[in-house]
């Protein structure tokens, strides 16, 4: 064979031979062909580096996977109609083996989520100084704010959270330049483009249809933050069945009428959104799909609610009332206002102790059992950043299989091998920060 001038092509178990006569060897396995030019004797070692990048591909592959699964795990988002999708698809991945190709999906419908967080400029939106508000009640003075001074910058979202009666909708209102205070003053932006939804609700016509509400001057379309979209689908973004289209919002049930005054709230163009307890009779479904809203939303917001949960998905800062007007401002969401407190409260009290020499100690002892604000921040971003780079390398993969694109143009095949390089080094480590911040979770929820 060796003497032999054309070409051969042999099928063979016997090594010593195929050493003896292979300048190239192809392999074929698990229904695919690989090779590889050399001889025989490079076999084993070629082989075992492949299996090694297959495992490799593999970990990622499960790396992915738990992402997945953190993303069911969330609980509330798997609930949307779009996470029951991501939902499904995890199950496919895992029967089909259709690996990549739904992560391709995944990671493509993850990235057109992509939110336009907005220029953090600094700019004031609103400025209380000294301000102060009580009402005269038959049963004497009732201090509502005492000397607050607080800025609201744009693109905070400031949570007001507090018992019944403790004055949030009174405090939004003075923010808002609505009630004169009693001293101090407030400031607002010019240009502010304001929505407000009012707690009372009072808006809706019960005797309109939800078509007509939404398009109160007829035709089928609303203006959605200056973009016009069909009232159909737009309703459809807010869970209705095109069935309710035609129903008197009188006929509507409480939470479906709140949903309704939200879609209607949300869909003026404004770039201060104030929510006065918008979570009232909202189902968890509808909850998330708020949240989610929220969540793309740039401009500034002020929201009062009940639902600590969702306080603490959605806010930058949270204010509370700590009693006879005084208002508390705590940068993170709510577990971190609850913390902050907790450590407060047991540094009083330690210091209380110490200086009592006491043995007694009634400090609340709070074991942190989540992550801290900037490390949920930091998860969150990841669960964004990972398949934004897994689309790229799939995508920078498909543009070099393309096996005319070296011999066109050299120096951008150059160019995208770099970033392939570069994005699969991003994607790992991402992913072992990721991974090492979820270990850390897991850790602190078992604490
Ligand atoms: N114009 C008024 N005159 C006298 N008291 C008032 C007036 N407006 C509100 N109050 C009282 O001030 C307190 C704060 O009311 P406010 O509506 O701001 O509370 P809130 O924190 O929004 O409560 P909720 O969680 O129930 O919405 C309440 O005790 C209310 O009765
Ligand atoms: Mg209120």
């Amino acid at each position: 064979m060796k003497a032999f001038r054309g070409a051969v092509l042999v099928v063979s178990h016997d090594r010593r031979f195929l050493e003896n006569v292979a300048t190239s060897v192809a392999w074929l396995r698990q229904g695919v062909v690989r090779q590889m030019d050399k001889g025989y004797t490079a076999f084993e070692e070629w082989t075992e580096q492949v299996e090694a990048e297959e495992e490799k591909a593999l970990d990622k592959l499960n790396t992915q996977l738990k992402a997945e699964e953190r993303w069911m795990a969330r609980g509330v988002t798997a609930r949307r109609k779009r996470n029951m999708g991501r939902v499904r698809k995890l199950h496919e991945m895992r029967s089909e083996g259709r690996h990549r190709k739904t992560a391709l999906n995944e990671a493509a419908s993850t990235a057109s989520l992509a939110i336009d967080s907005g220029s953090q400029s600094g700019r004031l939106v609103i400025e209380a100084k000294n301000v102060s508000k009580t009402f005269q009640t038959p049963d004497g003075a009732l201090p509502i704010v005492n000397n607050l001074s607080l800025r609201v910058m744009r693109g905070d979202r400031l949570g007001l959270v507090g018992p019944n009666g403790a004055g949030k909708t009174t405090l939004l209102k003075l923010l808002l330049g609505q009630l004169p205070p009693d001293d101090g003053n407030i400031r607002l932006a010019k240009n502010l483009d304001i929505a407000y939804l009012d707690q009372t609700r009072a808006t809706l016509t019960p005797d309109m249809t939800l078509w007509n509400t939404l398009a109160p001057l007829g035709g089928d379309q609303i203006i959605v933050r200056g973009y016009p979209k069909h009232v159909a689908a737009y309703a459809k973004d807010f869970l209705f069945e095109s069935r309710q289209l035609h129903q008197p919002v009188g006929a509507l049930s409480g939470g479906e009428r709140n949903r309704l005054t939200l879609a209607l709230a949300l869909a003026k163009p404004s770039n201060l959104l104030i929510l006065d307890e918008p979570t009232n009779d909202l189902d968890i479904e509808t909850l998330d799909l708020l949240e989610d809203m929220l969540s793309e939303f740039d401009g500034t917001l002020l929201l009062v609610s009940h639902d600590r949960a969702f306080i603490d998905n959605v806010v930058t800062s949270v204010l509370t009332p700590e009693g006879d007007g005084v208002w508390l401002e705590t940068p993170g969401g709510y577990a971190d206002y609850v913390s902050q407190r907790n450590a407060a409260a047991k540094q009083a009290a330690s210091a209380a102790k110490a200086e009592a020499k006491s043995a007694a100690n009634p400090a609340q002892k709070t074991a942190a059992s989540k992550l801290t604000y900037k490390d949920q921040r930091r998860l969150e971003e990841l669960d964004r950043l990972m398949p934004e780079r897994q689309e790229e390398i799939i995508n920078l993969e498909d543009a070099m299989a393309d096996g005319s694109l070296f011999g066109k143009d050299p120096k951008a095949f150059q160019a995208r091998a770099n970033r392939l390089s570069a994005a699969r080094i991003e994607l790992a480590t991402y992913e072992e920060e990721w991974l090492a911040l979820e270990a850390k979770r897991e850790a602190l929820s078992r604490s």
